[in-house]
């Protein structure tokens, strides 16, 4: 008996040894690191979740995760929902979250903070939201109807958060992209058409009105001039007056062949100067060719972003970069990533992890 026992006992433990082990349990963890600076996070895609390697590697490198789609207005929005009721209520607005839900689930399970991305934007948001009866084909509602749908879309996405959730979305982009890219301060959307240029505002009002107490509130964009970052700064001031942002999210999408060290420096300057929280939403450097001085060049990239982060830590939230590989990006073919599509680290996730070693 004794001897079945002992048997059983070193074949479990030879299977454990035996056992792969996690991908990147072997890794210096990126969360670990910069604990008490500030979290670290990847934006995720609904397909990810059923895949274990790459669910480990986000448990051991990431304490905050962001969906990449299917946060946003185009999954939420439950169009036929909507227009059903708006029969009786031009301004009613139904929410589902069955495409964020393996993302949700995996964060509640694992103790992972959300980010959710993004409640108003130009773009990735049905038609229908602004017209008559949810029917595109039918002229715009009014700015009053518009502003009912959105106080109801608000409302309808963070009950149910909180009472399905709660505690696990943190913060929110409550706007994404709102700047024009050119001169002008807004983009023209459907945004500005229905509602008027203080869409942007009444956003911000409706989310504070709304988010569970604590809710960090950003605006989230791009910066590809310093035009566009002032004009930016000059929308984030006059939400700051009214009391209703906590944060500006900076969404980094750069290249080895695109913005200096001086430069991006800078551009964190400035922002920090708004004495508000940052975020560095999007975080990705891309490539034409994965040379290994472009490599190189990335690697020294993802290190000087993590040494601003740090010396901006006392207004840093987080630093999440938008894809866990290479072969999960939207810049197909850009190797913009920490890992490649295998789930390997590149230079630029050792230059993440230890900055002060890259030269
Ligand atoms: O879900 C449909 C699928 O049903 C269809 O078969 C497939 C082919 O048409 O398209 C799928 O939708 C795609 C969606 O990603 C989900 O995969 C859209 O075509 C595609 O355009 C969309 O791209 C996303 C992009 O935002 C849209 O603007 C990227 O994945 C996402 O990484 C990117 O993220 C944005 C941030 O939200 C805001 N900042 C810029 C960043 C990069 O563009």
């Amino acid at each position: 008996m004794m001897r079945t026992i002992l048997s059983l006992a070193l074949c479990v433990i030879f299977l454990l040894l035996c056992a792969p082990a996690a991908v990147g349990e072997d890794l210096p963890s990126l969360k670990d690191i910069y604990a008490g600076s500030f979290d670290v996070g990847v934006a995720l895609p609904r397909g990810a979740f059923s895949d274990k390697a790459k669910m480990d590697l986000v448990r051991q490198q990431f304490n905050i995760i962001t969906p990449e789609n299917e946060m946003k207005p185009d999954s939420v929005l439950d169009v036929g929902t909507s227009r059903a009721l708006s029969r009786t209520d031009e301004t009613a607005a139904a929410v589902r979250f069955d495409a964020a839900k393996p993302l949700l689930d995996f964060a509640k399970a694992n103790g992972i903070k959300v980010h959710g991305h993004t409640l108003v934007w130009h773009s990735q948001t049905p038609e229908e939201f602004f017209h008559e009866g949810y029917d595109k084909s039918r002229p715009f509602v009014t700015r009053e109807v518009m502003l009912g749908r959105l106080e109801n879309y608000i409302k309808g996405v963070m009950g149910y958060l909180d009472r399905e959730y709660p505690g696990v979305v943190v913060s929110w982009d409550v706007v994404n992209e709102a700047v024009d890219d050119g001169g002008l301060l807004l983009r023209i959307s459907n945004w500005t058409k229905v509602v008027g240029d203080d869409f942007v505002h009444r956003a911000f009002e409706l989310a504070r009105k709304y988010a569970p107490e604590g809710t960090l509130l950003y605006y989230n964009d791009y910066l590809p001039s310093t035009s566009k970052l002032e004009r930016a700064c000059t929308l984030v001031e006059s939400l700051k007056e009214e009391g209703c942002i906590d944060g500006f999210g900076n969404q980094m999408h750069e290249s080895v062949t695109g913005k200096s060290t001086w430069s991006l420096t800078a551009e964190l300057n400035r922002i920090a100067n708004l004495g508000l929280k940052i975020r560095i939403s999007e975080l990705d450097i891309g490539m034409k060719t994965p040379t290994e001085e472009n490599l190189k060049k990335q690697a020294v990239l993802y290190a000087h972003v993590m040494q601003q982060a740090l010396r901006h830590a006392d207004q840093m939230e987080a630093v999440q970069v938008w894809g866990l590989t290479d072969s999960m990006t939207w810049r197909t073919g850009e190797s913009p990533l920490l890992f490649d599509g295998k789930l390997q680290p590149k230079p630029a996730f050792f230059a993440a992890a230890d900055p002060e070693s890259v030269q």
